[in-house]
C-alpha cells in the first residue's frame, strides 16, 4: 500500500468519529457501577480499557465509575490496587502512565454486602451525589455491571432492579428507561434451564434492550468486520453459498491452560466457555443473511435467524459429529506443563473437556450440506481464532499435467480474529521462470500494519456501547436460548458416556487425532494457522 493510500485510510477512520456501530453521538455522563470490582475480570480487562479510553479522551468530563464488592478496602487502596492490576504482567501501562493521577479522579470504591438493601441504597445515594442524575449534557447513564461470578447474579439483580424502579420514580419512568442498564458477564447460565431462569428474572426488572449479555468476541474489530467485509464489498456475497464454499472452519486454539480457573472450568468445559456464545456467535455472523440495515434489533435478528437454522446433534449423532479431549502432561519449550488433572482446583478423576471439535449445519437453501467446523481448546500448540473460509476447487484443470493440476490448492479467504488481525485470500500463481509452474500465494490485508495501530481492545469498543446504550453487539435472549438448545444434547450425551480416554492429547500438541478424522473422513482438514 503507497504512503498516499495508508494516509488516506487514517483519514477515513479519524473523520469516522466514535467507535460505536451507530457512530456520531455525543457520550453521556454516566455512573458505572462495578459489582465484583476486586475480582480478576474488572482487574485485568474493565478497569484497563477504561484507563484507555480516558486516555484516548473518549469518556465524558462527567463520569464515575463506583467498585463495590465486599472486600474491606478504602477508595485509596481500591485505587493502588486497580493501578497495579492494569499494569498487566510486563508492568507496562495500557497507556500513557500519566494520565492515572486524573483518571482516579474518576474511581471510587463502596464496601457492600449483595443481600444488603441498605448497603445499596447508599450506594445509590452515592452515586447521585458524585454525577448528578440530569446534568447539563442531559441524563446521566447509571449502568450495573455484574462482574461477580453468577451465585451472586440473582441478589444483585433483584437489588438493582430496586433502584431502577426507584429511579423510575424519582426522575420518571421514560428517563430510568432510557438510562439505565444492567450487564451481564458469560456464563449466561450453565445450561438453558438456568438461562431462562436468569432472563426471566432480569426481564421482572429491566426492559430488554437494558440488558448488555457480553460476548467479549463480538467486541473484537475483526469481528466487527466480518460484516463489512461480506456487505460492503460486491465480490464476496455472490460467491457465499453452497455453490462455490465447500467448507467453512471456525477455531479459537488456546495455548493457556486453565491457570487459576479451575474451580470455575471444572463446572464449565470448553463447550459451555467456549462453543456456546463465542464460536456459534462467530459462525452466525458468517452464515446469516444480510440485515435490513445496522441497527441493532435488525443485525440481532438475522442472527437469531440463523441460529435457528442449525441442525440439532441430536444423542445419537453425538459419536459422529464431535470430538472430546483433555490435555495430559507435555512438554512446551523445555518446560513441563502439568495436565488438566494436575491443575489447582481440579478432579484428578476429572471428566471435563478442555478441547472440542463438532461439524455443524445450517439447515437453509444458502448452506445446505456445508459444514461449518468449530475447533476450540486449551493447552494446543498455537493461540490464534480464525476463520477459514474453503471455496470449492476449480472444476477443470486445464494444464494436461497432473502433477501440476494436484498442487493447485483451493483458495481460502482467512479472517484472522487474533493474532495479527486481518484477512488473507490465497490464490494460485504462476511461479517465475521458464515452464508453467504453480503454487500458492497470499493477498494479505494486516490490520495494524494498513491502519498504522493495533485494532482497540474487545472491552474498550464494548463498554462505550455500554455507555452509549447500543446494544448491536450483545447477545439478545432469543439467541442465547438458541445457542443453549444446540450444545445441550451434546452435553447431556457426553455427561451420560465419560470418555475412556482422557486424557487424550499432550499439554503443547495440536490436540486429539480424533479432530483431524473429523474433518478428512469428508476429505478435509484443519487450515493451519497462519503465524
Ligand atoms: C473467555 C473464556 O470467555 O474467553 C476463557 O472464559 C478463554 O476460558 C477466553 O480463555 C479467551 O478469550 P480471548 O479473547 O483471549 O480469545
Amino acid at each position: 500500500m503507497s504512503k498516499a493510500d495508508r494516509e488516506g485510510y487514517l483519514r477515513a477512520t479519524a473523520e469516522a468519529g466514535p467507535a460505536t456501530p451507530m457512530g456520531g453521538q455525543k457520550v453521556p455522563p454516566f455512573v458505572l457501577i462495578i459489582f465484583g470490582a476486586s475480582g480478576d475480570l474488572a482487574q485485568r480487562k474493565l478497569i484497563p480499557a477504561l484507563w484507555q479510553l480516558h486516555c484516548h479522551q473518549r469518556l465524558p468530563q462527567d463520569y464515575a465509575v463506583v467498585g463495590f464488592a465486599r472486600s474491606n478496602l478504602s477508595r485509596e487502596d481500591f485505587q493502588d490496587k486497580m493501578r497495579q492490576a492494569s499494569m498487566g504482567d510486563d508492568g507496562q501501562a495500557p497507556c500513557d502512565e500519566q494520565s492515572w493521577g486524573k483518571f482516579a479522579e474518576h474511581l471510587h470504591y463502596i464496601r457492600g454486602q449483595y443481600d444488603a438493601g441498605d448497603d445499596f441504597d447508599r450506594l445509590d445515594d452515592f452515586c447521585d451525589s458524585i454525577v448528578s442524575p440530569q446534568g447539563q449534557d442531559g441524563p446521566a447513564a447509571r449502568i450495573f455491571y455484574l462482574s461477580t461470578p453468577p451465585s451472586a447474579y440473582q441478589l444483585i439483580v433483584e437489588q438493582a432492579g430496586r433502584l431502577h424502579r426507584k429511579r423510575g420514580d424519582d426522575f420518571g419512568p421514560q428517563v430510568a428507561r432510557q438510562t439505565d442498564r444492567i450487564v451481564i458477564e458469560k456464563p449466561h447460565g450453565t445450561s438453558l434451564d438456568e438461562a431462562r431462569r436468569l432472563d426471566g428474572q432480569l426481564a421482572e426488572h429491566f426492559h430488554e434492550r437494558a440488558i448488555f449479555r457480553i460476548d467479549h468476541y463480538l467486541g473484537k474489530e475483526t469481528v466487527q468486520n466480518i460484516l463489512i467485509l461480506r456487505f460492503a464489498n460486491a465480490i464476496f456475497e455472490p460467491l457465499w453459498n453452497r455453490q462455490h464454499i465447500d467448507y467453512v472452519e471456525i477455531s479459537a486454539t488456546e495455548t493457556g491452560g486453565v491457570g487459576s480457573r479451575g474451580g470455575f472450568y471444572e463446572q464449565s468445559g470448553a463447550l459451555r466457555d467456549m462453543v456456546q456464545m463465542h464460536l456459534l456467535h462467530l459462525a452466525a455472523l458468517v452464515a446469516m443473511e444480510q440485515p435490513a440495515s445496522f441497527a441493532a434489533d435488525d443485525v440481532r435478528d438475522e442472527k437469531a435467524k440463523i441460529l435457528r437454522m442449525l441442525r440439532p446433534i441430536t444423542a445419537d449423532m453425538v459419536d459422529a459429529e464431535t470430538v472430546r479431549g483433555q490435555y495430559g502432561p507435555g512438554q512446551v519449550e523445555g518446560q513441563t506443563l502439568p495436565g488438566y488433572r494436575q491443575e489447582e482446583g481440579v478432579d484428578d478423576g476429572s471428566n471435563v473437556e478442555t478441547f472440542a471439535a463438532m461439524r455443524a449445519y445450517f439447515d437453509n437453501w444458502r448452506w445446505q450440506g456445508v459444514p461449518f467446523y468449530l475447533r476450540t481448546g486449551k493447552r494446543l500448540d498455537r493461540k490464534a481464532t480464525e476463520i477459514a473460509v474453503h471455496f470449492r476447487s476449480v472444476p477443470t484443470c486445464l494444464f494436461g499435467d497432473r502433477r501440476l493440476c494436484a498442487r493447485l490448492e483451493p483458495n481460502v479467504l482467512v479472517l484472522r480474529v487474533q493474532p495479527r488481525e486481518g484477512v488473507h485470500l490465497s490464490i494460485a500463481s504462476k511461479v517465475p521462470g521458464e515452464g508453467m509452474n504453480v503454487g500458492g500465494v497470499k493477498l494479505d490485508f494486516d490490520y495494524a500494519e494498513v491502519f498504522g495501530r493495533q485494532p482497540a481492545e474487545a472491552y474498550e469498543t464494548l463498554l462505550l456501547d455500554i455507555i452509549n446504550g447500543d446494544p448491536s453487539l450483545f447477545a439478545r435472549r432469543d439467541q442465547v436460548e438458541l445457542s443453549w438448545q444446540f450444545v445441550e444434547p451434546i452435553l447431556h450425551a457426553w455427561a451420560a458416556d465419560p470418555a475412556k480416554e482422557f486424557p487424550n492429547y499432550e499439554a503443547g500438541s495440536p490436540g486429539p487425532k480424533a479432530a483431524n478424522r473429523l474433518l478428512s473422513q469428508y476429505g478435509h482438514a484443519w487450515h493451519r494457522h497462519s503465524r
